[in-house]
């Protein structure tokens, strides 16, 4: 399986997640990417349970015919709040209902956390992260060894809102569901300079699977591409009705296209952190343009998103399956 991407030097990657949908979609972008040298896949408690999350990876990873891949289990809660899921968006099962069978690739004995922190003190060049979920795994790594931080090229992360959040006004799933790991994860990021590109709501609301889209997964006749249409069809349907969408966000798999395809996004470094103690905005994203709040984290904020050029690189990576 090639791509145009293979032709640049490949990127040593950990995907973090919480599979989910729009995870789902992400990993198999992921797959399917030449460039990108999957060292290992880490799950965490989030949309849904870790069994599940653990085990939606382990099905994924087989329909994108990767059974060489390892998945380490992470936490089963945040570290401090109590653990919440987003059933009603993923469904039960996490991925929209839709039937898998039973995974023989099996799941990994280790730890996600210790998997994280051992791959990063041990590696003998830098490794990008790419975190999908709650930063519960992440934080906690770096909690107990921040110098492997020295050996994170970066962290890109799906999360945040700059306007409006998805679970609460001010705050989106991911830095919601574990505001205090999403903070551990800017503040030490920025002590040991390690760039975090964070891509919020603001932007993932922009990257659309409408029906022509959908449309043109199916187009492409293969099992993966077919069945990332049908996970879309019963995906993202609040925000569909609620803000009038004509099809679900894809919020994941632009984490995996900015690796892939950076010149599709336009960033802004600004200094960030997240609020972790009011009840009312915990979890929010907070950015100080104006650079009065003397921050200790900054993260490179994305602002927008080539959405017809993001599903043009994902149309033609699912297209590689057979
Ligand atoms: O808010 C969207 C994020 O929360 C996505 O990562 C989705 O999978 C959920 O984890
Ligand atoms: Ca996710």
């Amino acid at each position: 399986m090639t791509d145009a991407s293979s032709t640049r030097q490949s990127i040593p990657l950990i995907i973090d997640c919480d599979p989910g949908i729009d995870d789902a979609v992400a990993l198999l972008l992921a797959m399917a990417s030449a460039s990108l040298e999957i060292r290992g896949i880490t799950t965490v408690a989030g949309n849904v349970s870790i069994e599940t999350t653990s085990t939606n990876a382990r099905c994924i990873c087989e329909l994108g015919q990767r059974s060489d891949l390892k998945i380490f289990p992470g936490c089963p809660r945040p570290m401090v709040r109590p653990a919440i899921v987003a059933a009603h968006v993923h469904g039960e099962n996490g991925l929209g209902g839709i039937h898998f069978p039973s995974p023989q690739l099996p799941l990994q004995q280790r730890h996600g956390v210790d998997f994280l922190r051992d791959s990063l003190l041990q590696a003998s060049s830098p490794i990008t992260l790419a975190t999908l979920g709650p930063l519960t795994n992440v934080a906690t790594a770096l909690i107990q060894a921040p110098q492997m931080a020295q050996n994170l090229d970066r962290i890109v992360m799906m999360g945040g809102a700059v306007g409006a959040g998805n679970v609460t006004a001010a705050a989106e799933f991911n830095c919601y569901a574990d505001p205090h790991a999403a903070q551990v994860v800017l503040h030490t990021a920025a002590e040991y300079d390690v760039p975090v590109v964070v891509i919020p709501l603001d932007v993932t609301h922009t990257a659309i699977a409408n029906p022509a889209r959908r449309q043109a997964l199916r187009n492409l006749h293969n099992p993966v591409a077919e069945t990332v249409a049908t996970l879309l069809d019963n995906y993202g349907l609040r925000e569909q009705r609620d803000m009038g969408f004509s099809g679900p966000p894809l919020h994941d798999p632009c984490v995996i296209a900015y690796l892939l395809q950076p010149a599709l996004f336009e960033l802004e470094s600004v200094p960030a952190t997240i609020e972790i103690t009011s009840p009312l905005t915990q979890g929010r994203l907070v950015i100080d343009r104006n650079r009065e709040l003397d921050l200790p984290g900054r993260i490179e904020l994305a602002t927008s998103i080539d959405a017809e050029g993001f599903y043009g690189l994902l149309t033609e990576a699912l297209g590689r399956f057979s």
